[in-house]
């Protein structure tokens, strides 16, 4: 039993229940804070706020550790797949045989897409970005399949919405990738696993079938895996947010989609590449651009790098970096983006400025090089880091479902604006 945390207010002492997890974290809980006091909390940005208890995924900042249900990401990595591992993240422990081939059957039972959902493509100009396709393809899924109101995991139809969810991103992504290129579209193959599938559907064409090369799937696929979960973040959060509402599945991960486009979050792979781009146009080495990064007028950042969380190193990033390596050696490409990337790194690892703020590399610093390497194009990146992500989002929504004491999220403010104030008519205005 953990003693109480007390803290004095307006001379009064108030006594609050501390909640520590099963890995020693500690929280005050201060959700009677304002019945007993009149005071709330302010945590600008959320920095310092829990806003649930969750048993999907353990990070610890401090010293680069993340685990799924437990399960270090480098073992993940190193021995599990993407969809052996949404099944981990989803159902909160590792599949038996049959019970992935099972839930590897329901992916290929819902990989296409509802034959009518094909009309909303005609709709988009060309230039429209992906994760606006994405996210609008997403929620208008919710209209064609029954048991979308339901809102329960636990009703019949959830493992069907899980699985259509994870296998229909992916047909999404793909779908948009040929629409926005004028391509015919490619159907899935049932015989291909996801990845493969994936980049069956991307890049194979009516007559020839794309060669699918084992290092490239395996590459594609542990980026997906990386991706998996990575607990309360900026999209993770939004999906529990919408979902407190009782939202259904598709509602809650369209919103995902959004909230994870921006360039500080899910965009930042696509802002790295962007950057890198911009860095060999003008002729840097990478030295001008740290000078940049470092000062605040010019609003550059060193995209990829730093994160909320990880103050010492981001564990994904590591995977990735040597995979990247690998892979461009395996396939003999060449690319001088990759020189510009290592060449920041080593820079800005030996920069006081990125020293004491403690950034590092984090996992999109990367993944950009191996995805251009695979042919994937720069504004289709964030999708890969959604189609990735889904398996934490639905973890997360199910966990909201089926936890009975799930409040609808209802944050507060404190207001900074002005006091009781009249109504002028048009008329008398100055
Ligand atoms: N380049 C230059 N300065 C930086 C950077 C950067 N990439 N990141 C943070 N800083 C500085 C920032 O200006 C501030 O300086 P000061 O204390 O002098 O005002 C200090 O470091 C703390 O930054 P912050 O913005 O308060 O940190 P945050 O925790 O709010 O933001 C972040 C985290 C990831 C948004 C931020 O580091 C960033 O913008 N990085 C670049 C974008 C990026 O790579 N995002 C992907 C994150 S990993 C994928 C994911 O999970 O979303």
């Amino acid at each position: 039993m953990t003693n109480p945390a007390r803290i004095e207010l307006d001379g009064q002492s108030v006594e609050l229940p501390v909640v520590v997890g099963t890995e020693g974290e500690k929280a005050v809980d201060i959700s009677s804070l304002r019945d007993v006091s009149g005071y709330i909390t302010l945590d600008d940005g959320y920095g310092n706020t829990g806003s649930c208890t969750s048993k999907i995924t353990f990070i610890d900042g401090e010293k680069g550790i993340l685990r799924y249900r437990g399960i270090p990401i480098e073992q993940l990595a190193g021995q599990s797949t993407f969809i052996e591992t949404a099944y981990l993240l989803i159902y909160g422990r590792l599949p038996h045989a049959k019970e992935l081939q099972r839930f590897s059957d329901l992916l290929t039972l819902h990989e296409n897409l509802h034959e009518d959902m094909k009309y909303h493509f005609e709709g988009f100009p060309s230039h429209a970005h992906p994760m606006a396709i994405l996210s609008a393809m997403i929620n208008a899924s919710s209209c064609f399949y029954p048991g979308m109101e339901i809102g329960k995991p636990t009703a019949p139809y959830f493992d069907q919405h899980a699985a259509r969810l994870i296998s229909q991103v992916r047909t999404i992504a793909a779908f948009s990738y040929r629409k926005t290129r004028g391509l015919p579209i490619i159907y899935p193959k049932p015989a291909n696993k996801y990845t493969a599938n994936f980049l069956h559907m991307m890049f194979s064409d009516p007559y020839q079938d794309y060669e699918l090369k084992p290092e490239v799937v395996r590459a594609l696929d542990l980026i997906f895996l990386l991706h998996a979960d990575h607990e309360q973040n900026c999209s993770t959060s939004t999906v529990r947010m919408v979902a407190s509402s009782k939202a259904n599945l598709m509602a809650s991960a369209a919103a995902g989609v959004c909230a994870l486009w921006g360039p500080l979050h899910g965009g930042a792979n696509q802002a790295v590449i962007e950057m890198l781009e911009d860095i060999q146009r003008s002729g840097d080495d990478g030295s001008r651009f740290i000078q940049e990064a470092k000062d605040k007028r010019n609003g550059k950042r060193l995209m990829g790098f730093g994160h909320r969380v990880y103050k010492n190193h981001d564990p994904r990033a590591k995977i990735i970096r040597q995979t990247c390596n690998t892979l461009l050696k395996s396939l003999q490409i060449q690319d001088p983006l990759l020189d510009i990337a290592f060449r920041l790194e080593e820079a800005a690892l030996k920069d006081d400025y990125f020293i004491e703020r403690k950034l590092y590399p984090n996992v999109d610093f990367y993944s950009g090089i191996i995805m251009r390497a695979i042919g994937i194009p720069t504004e289709l990146f964030t999708v890969i880091f959604a189609i990735g992500r889904m398996p934490g989002w639905i973890a997360n929504f199910k966990e909201i479902m089926d936890e009975s004491k799930t409040r609808i999220y209802r944050p507060r403010q404190i207001y900074m604006g002005p006091t009781l104030n009249s109504y002028v008519p048009m008329k008398d205005r100055g």
